[in-house]
């Protein structure tokens, strides 16, 4: 049997409001994705995820869904979205949408509707509860964001407070009620049965509550709740989404966002193969520093959490959500080495659009900033070109531009064979074509302090791994050929590792 795509493949983010404006209103859209399929086809990834294009108030730039039918008219039609699908399936490019199952806008009709009176059918789809003794919150627990906020907000009209776990424009659904499950359901058939190959799931771990509502366990007050919630009922919703998904052909695929605080516990997201395909360990994920011995602390565990249960790991180093990993590491040499890390580790890797062209964080000034949670610089615009528009119609993109954006574009990196983003595409092109880093095992090896060593092998194929985490040269026995280094095009053989260099070594045949 051949794995699924999903874990062969490499999956590439497109935060959709900041990759390519085509209508001159200064926001990203579908066409904008469109037009740069070839730039990904070029790259080699195997899918894309879309974050939400849905309609959408945008208090949290799409997580606010108004209707998970149609496209918000900021991003095109589903006209556009059929189109760009259908594009990017003759390219072999695989299409992930963003679905947000754990609340919706308080614009959506189902919320309308519901909030309307006590007595409305859809009353129950979300979870209203009468203030406590005291008129406050009916409990404790504390929203994502902005900071400190409570996870309730008081309904004049009604007298009760309504639960959101994020923005009090983001009411949580109930899932407990069969009717929203029902609806939630078809519209992972509408999506499913237009071509789209599986779904990105927010906060995968949120979706089931106790319906007693307690308040937070001692020693949890006061931490946003989001992070932490984790009822057995979210698994059983899992299971029934994860039934549909395989009853449709072609390897659709569930990758989840499980993000705890203090718990850990994403293995479980799992199931007996029966729930997630594919979860996130986050923040741990994103949160690792860039020191060797947090990287195989990090390896080890992942491999102890899901190797006894079959279940395949997901890399990622940056995402719409946090910093960027050239920003948090320090430089264009360490994510260079990062991305040889991330693209040979056993487990599907997932790119965020512009790390490939090495991307920081913009600073984004304060009057500028308009997310909520503070999350502005890792959303700047991607410079395509190094005119003053970089690419796009205007130069007022709904953000300023990241730093470097003159020279560090796609246009400008294309051009020059010993740039990241031509590393990107050469770690692409050396996965595809290798069992052993596509699949293989994956055996951390020892090595001099500050160096992350690591073997990955499968039907008589064989790679290391070495990557100096140190700004240092370092003394290093390589037996075998360099094929590929962060630091240049052409390594040779040696043996002494640059700093912030990592090297991918072929070790020839053995079995
Ligand atoms: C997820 C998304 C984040 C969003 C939140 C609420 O964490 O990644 O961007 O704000 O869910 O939907």
């Amino acid at each position: 049997m051949t794995a699924p795509w999903w874990k062969t493949g490499v999956v590439y983010q497109i935060y959709p409001r900041s990759f390519l404006d085509t209508d001159g209103d200064g926001v990203g859209d579908l066409e904008g994705v469109r037009r740069r399929l070839d730039h990904l086809a070029w790259l080699g990834v195997d899918a894309i995820w879309l974050s939400p294009v849905f309609r959408s108030p945008m208090k949290d730039f799409g997580y606010d869904v108004a209707d998970y039918c149609d496209v918000d008219p900021l991003f095109g039609t589903l006209a556009d979205l059929d189109r760009l699908i259908a594009d990017a399936h003759a390219r072999g490019i695989r299409l992930l949408l963003d679905w947000v199952p754990n609340h919706t806008s308080d614009r959506h009709p189902w919320f309308v509707e519901s909030r309307g009176s006590r007595t409305s059918p859809k009353r129950d789809w979300y979870w209203w509860r009468d203030p406590a003794p005291d008129g406050g919150p009916p409990n404790d627990w504390k929203g994502a964001f902005p900071p400190d906020i409570d996870a309730w907000t008081f309904d004049e009209s009604t007298r009760q407070f309504y639960l959101h776990q994020f923005l009090p424009e983001q009411p949580d659904l109930n899932w407990e009620n069969p009717e929203v499950v029902r609806a939630m359901h078809d519209v992972l058939r509408f999506w499913l049965d237009r071509g789209v190959d599986g779904f990105r799931i927010d906060v995968a771990h949120g979706i089931g509550k106790d319906p007693a509502l307690p308040d937070e366990a001692p020693g949890w007050h006061g931490i946003p709740h989001a992070a932490l919630n984790e009822h057995p009922s979210t698994h059983a919703y899992l299971r029934a989404i994860r039934t549909l998904a395989d009853a449709y052909p072609g390897d659709r695929v569930l990758v989840g966002e499980v993000y705890q605080l203090f718990v850990r516990a994403h293995e479980r997201y799992f199931g007996r193969n029966d729930e997630l395909h594919l979860a996130f360990d986050l923040p741990a994920a994103i949160a690792t520093p860039w020191e060797a011995d947090a990287w195989r602390d990090r390896i080890a565990d992942v491999a102890a959490r899901l190797d006894p249960i079959g279940a395949w790991p997901t890399w990622v180093l940056s995402n719409h959500d946090t910093p960027r990993h050239h920003t948090r590491f320090g430089s264009e040499a360490r994510a260079r080495a990062a991305a040889v890390l991330l693209l040979t580790l056993r487990g599907t890797p997932f790119l965020y659009a512009g790390e490939e062209i090495g991307l920081e964080d913009a600073q984004v000034p304060r009057d500028r900033r308009v997310d909520p949670g503070g999350r502005d610089g890792c959303r700047a615009p991607i410079p395509w070109d190094a005119s003053p528009t970089h690419g796009w119609p205007s130069e007022d993109a709904w953000l300023p531009w990241p730093p470097d954006a003159p020279t560090r574009n796609v246009e400008r990196l294309r051009a020059d064979e010993t740039s990241i983003m031509h590393l990107y595409r050469r770690l692409l092109a050396a996965r595809r074509a290798s069992p052993a880093l596509r699949e293989g095992s994956l055996t951390l090896l020892d090595a001099p302090d500050g160096v992350l060593a690591y073997e990955r092998r499968a039907r008589g194929e064989r790679f290391v791994v070495l990557v100096n985490f140190t700004r240092e040269a370092v003394p290093c026995e390589i037996s075998g050929r360099v094929v590929l280094s962060s630091a240049g095009t052409d390594p040779g053989r040696s043996d002494v590792l640059a700093p912030d260099e990592a090297v991918l070594v072929a070790c020839g045949s053995s079995s």
